[in-house]
C-alpha cells in the first residue's frame, strides 16, 4: 500500500500518575486525500510496510478546526474599537465591505484570509461575503487553489445599509441563484444562501431568498439571530406583525433544518421550541459576543434540550481568527453561566460539532472515509504552556492549557486533503 502514514506519540510527556496509560503511538493512514485507517502506529506500520512514514513525534494530530460562521471581508477591520453592534456595522463594517466592489481587493483579502485560517489550524469555514458576487468568486477561487472545503454566500441587503451595499429583492435572488449554479457542489465548495439579518432585508427580499431556498433545499442558509437586545427591539419595530425575531425568518420561508443562525443569545421560549422542532443549527460565536458586548450564549440549556450547536469566530465581530481562542471564550462564557465546559466538549464543538451544524459528516473527524483535513498541535508551544502541560495526568489536562493560552504557534502543521497547506 502506497499511502502516507502520519504518526504521532499520543501524549509522551506526562509526569502524572496516569502517564503509563498514555504511551500509545497513534497513526493515520492517508491516501487520495482521505483518511484510510486510524490506529496504533506499530500495527499500521506492519500492515502497510510500503507507506511513506512521517513521524510527528510529540505533536498531537487532530481534525482541522471548522469555523461555522465568519465574515472574510471583515479581515481588514477586525479589532475595531468602542462600538456595539449597530454602530459597529455602520462605523467600521460597511465602509470596509464597500471596498469589495473592487475584485482585485476581494481577491487579495480572500487569499490572505484563507492563509490566516490555515496558519491557525482551520481547514473549513462557513463565511459571509459582501453583496458583490465577485467577492464570492474570490473566496471560492482562493479556496479551490488550496483545495479547502469552504461554505460561502453573497450577503444580501436591500435596506438600512449604504447605497453602495444594497441590492434588491430580485437581484438578490438572481445573483444568489447564478452563484449557486456556478459554485454549489463544485469541487469542495458549497453555496450558502445568505440574507445578512432581518433589519437589512425587506420582507420582499426575505421572501425571494426563501423561494430560492425552497428550490434548493439541500443548500444551507445562514443569517444572524437575536444577537443584541437593541437589535431585537429594532427588528420588532421593522416587522410589527412578527411574533418574535425568529418569526421574521419563519414567515418568509427562512426557517429550516439546513438553516444556520449565528449568535441566538436572547431567545424566547417560542423561538427555542421552534428552532428545536425544525432541528436548525445554532452557531455560538463567543469572542464576538464578548467583544461587541452582546451577551452569554446558553450552551448548557440549548445542548441539553437537544439543539444542534456549532462554534465560530464571527470575525471581524469576533476578536480572533483562532478556534483555540474561540474554545477558550466558550469556556469563559460557560463559567459565567455556571458550568465549566470540559476540554473534550470544547474540542468537539470546534470540529465534529461545527461539521454537524454544516451537515457534513466527511469533515471534523479522523475516521476512515473522512477527508484528510487535519493538524499537528504542539501541546507545549510556549514556555508558559509547556510548564503547565507537563504536569498533566491525562490528555484533556494536557490539552487544556493550549486551549486557554494557545494561538497559531501551537499549530505546527495543517494538512488539507492529505497535503501540507502553506
Ligand atoms: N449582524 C448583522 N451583520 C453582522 C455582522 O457582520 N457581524 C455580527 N457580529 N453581527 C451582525
Ligand atoms: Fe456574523
Amino acid at each position: 500500500h502506497l499511502g502516507q502514514l502520519i504518526q504521532f506519540n499520543a501524549n509522551p510527556f506526562f509526569e502524572g500518575a496516569n502517564a503509563a496509560k498514555h504511551v500509545i503511538e497513534g497513526a493515520i493512514l492517508v491516501d487520495n486525500g482521505m483518511v484510510e485507517q486510524v490506529g496504533e502506529a506499530q500495527t499500521l506500520r506492519a500492515e502497510h510496510p510500503d507507506a511513506a512514514v512521517q513521524d510527528h513525534g510529540t505533536h498531537l494530530l487532530l481534525p482541522g478546526f471548522i469555523d461555522a460562521h465568519a465574515h472574510y471581508p471583515q479581515t481588514g477591520m477586525i479589532a475595531s474599537w468602542g462600538k456595539r453592534l449597530i454602530d459597529w456595522l455602520n462605523s467600521y463594517t460597511f465602509p470596509e465591505e464597500i471596498r469589495f466592489q473592487d475584485p482585485a481587493y476581494a481577491k487579495e483579502m480572500a487569499e490572505r484570509y484563507l492563509d490566516i485560517l490555515l496558519a491557525h489550524g482551520t481547514t473549513t469555514v462557513c463565511s459571509f461575503c459582501t453583496i458583490h458576487p465577485t467577492s464570492v468568486d474570490a473566496l471560492f477561487e482562493a479556496a479551490a487553489k488550496r483545495n479547502m472545503r469552504v461554505f460561502a454566500g453573497k450577503t444580501c441587503m436591500d435596506r438600512n445599509a449604504p447605497d453602495a451595499l444594497k441590492d434588491m429583492a430580485q437581484t438578490a435572488y438572481d445573483d444568489s441563484k447564478a452563484l449557486l449554479d456556478r459554485w454549489h457542489r463544485k469541487g469542495r465548495a458549497s453555496y450558502v444562501i445568505t440574507p445578512r439579518f432581518s433589519p437589512t432585508s425587506t420582507p420582499e427580499q426575505l421572501s425571494a431568498l426563501g423561494q430560492l431556498w425552497a428550490e434548493h433545499p439541500d443548500c444551507l442558509m445562514q443569517t444572524h439571530l437575536s444577537e443584541q437586545v437593541d437589535e431585537i427591539d429594532w427588528v420588532l419595530s421593522l416587522f410589527p406583525k412578527a411574533r418574535d425575531y425568529l418569526d421574521t425568518y419563519e414567515a418568509h420561508g427562512l426557517l429550516g433544518r439546513n438553516g444556520l443562525y449565528g449568535h441566538a443569545i436572547h431567545l424566547t421560549d417560542r423561538e427555542r421550541s421552534r428552532l428545536k422542532e425544525v432541528g436548525a443549527g445554532l452557531i455560538h460565536c463567543p469572542t464576538s459576543n464578548t467583544f461587541i458586548g452582546s451577551g452569554l450564549f446558553d450552551m448548557d440549556g440549548l445542548t441539553q434540550a437537544g439543539h444542534t450547536v456549532g462554534l465560530a469566530t464571527d470575525t471581524g465581530g469576533g476578536s480572533s481568527f483562532s478556534m483555540l481562542r474561540s474554545m477558550a471564550a466558550a469556556y469563559e462564557i460557560g463559567q459565567l453561566r455556571g458550568r465549566a465546559l470540559h476540554p473534550s466538549e470544547l474540542l468537539w464543538l470546534a470540529t465534529e460539532g461545527s461539521a454537524a451544524a454544516l451537515r457534513d459528516d466527511s469533515i471534523g473527524r479522523l475516521v476512515p472515509g473522512a477527508a484528510a483535513d487535519f493538524i499537528a498541535v504542539d501541546l507545549a508551544s510556549t514556555p508558559a504552556i509547556a510548564q503547565r502541560a507537563t504536569r498533566a495526568d491525562d490528555i484533556w489536562e494536557a490539552l487544556f492549557p493550549t486551549i486557554m493560552m494557545g494561538d497559531d504557534r501551537a499549530i505546527v502543521q495543517t494538512w488539507v486533503a492529505g497535503s501540507p497547506a502553506l
